[in-house]
């Protein structure tokens, strides 16, 4: 795997690497990686002549210092998975590299950021919409991954896309989940065994949303079940619980207002914040 730290011998690089008819797939990351990161890496291989992971904890997207300090950075343990699966190029940058003075560029997204992550975690989403735009502009993939288990940056990396007009395809891969049932992400290495145990109540939620849904339950009566059930875990603090058109992410009073609605979840486990999603049908 070619490993690269800068920008201009990586562009070099993919100069002389893309001749006629060779396609691109990036799959954008911030390391830790975990089986759910190596379904993307895998779908882009089997769809790509040349599969670039990045890897970049972007301090533009975190709203708090102290999630930015403690976000895991295992980079070593990341090379050695990633070659393990034969990848082909790593880009993983200092920040110096990516934000070499300060940057003034911000994104609205209008009412897709101001709900839910957006509502819970100021400019994150500009911050998102920022590195993966510079990502899209130094390697021109042909095809972009992401996870589902983000399915409101999803929405908003395809209205970027759009808006700026990216020569992308973008592809949204399933959740990998842990046999229990937990989704995968780099922020459950943190959990201890304890908060590990209670984190499933996030997929139980879910599922248990869904049920009740598809029962007739109304989304209101809904939202106050999932929240005495997650609260009933000690160590758990519901962020939101919502249900969405997964379009175009209006929040729903009832689920006949969409053809696919998303139940979307935000919670602290201690001070671990996990999200998670299910769609409806
Ligand atoms: O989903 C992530 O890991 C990040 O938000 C992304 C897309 C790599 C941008 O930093």
């Amino acid at each position: 795997m070619q490993i690269y730290r800068e920008i201009h011998p990586f562009k070099a690089f993919l100069v002389e690497n893309r001749p006629w008819g060779r396609t691109v797939g990036l799959v954008p990351t911030m390391g830790a990686l975990h089986d759910g990161h190596l379904a993307l890496i895998r779908e882009s291989k089997l769809n790509n002549d040349i599969t670039i992971c990045s890897i970049f904890v972007n301090p533009a997207q975190f709203n708090n210092p102290s999630d930015l300090q403690k976000y895991p950075r295992t980079l070593e343990k990341d090379i050695q998975l990633l070659e393990s699966i034969h990848c082909d190029v790593l880009f993983c940058p200092e920040a110096a590299e990516m934000y070499n003075s300060i940057y003034l560029t911000h994104f609205d997204f209008g009412h897709l950021d101001k709900t839910m992550e957006g509502q819970f975690r100021p400019g994150h989403f500009s911050g998102v919409a920022l590195i993966v735009s510079k990502l899209f502009h130094i390697v021109e993939p042909d095809v972009a991954y992401f996870g589902q288990k983000d399915w409101q940056q999803f929405a908003i990396i395809r209205q970027l896309v759009k808006d700026l007009s990216f020569n992308v395809t973008l592809k949204s891969v399933p959740i990998i989940r842990e046999s229990d049932g937990l989704a995968l992400s780099s922020r459950n290495a943190r959990l201890s065994p304890d908060q590990r145990k209670q984190a499933i109540v996030l997929f139980n939620a879910l599922k248990k949303a869904c049920a009740l849904l598809q029962s007739d339950k109304s989304i209101s009566d809904v939202k106050g079940i999932i929240k005495q059930y997650v609260e009933k875990c000690q160590d758990i603090k519901l962020e939101y619980f919502e249900v969405a058109d997964s379009e175009n992410l209006t929040l729903l009073n009832n689920v006949e207002e969409s053809v696919s609605p998303i139940l979307c979840i935000a919670a602290f486990v201690g001070d671990i914040r996990l999200i998670d999603n299910m769609f409806l049908h």
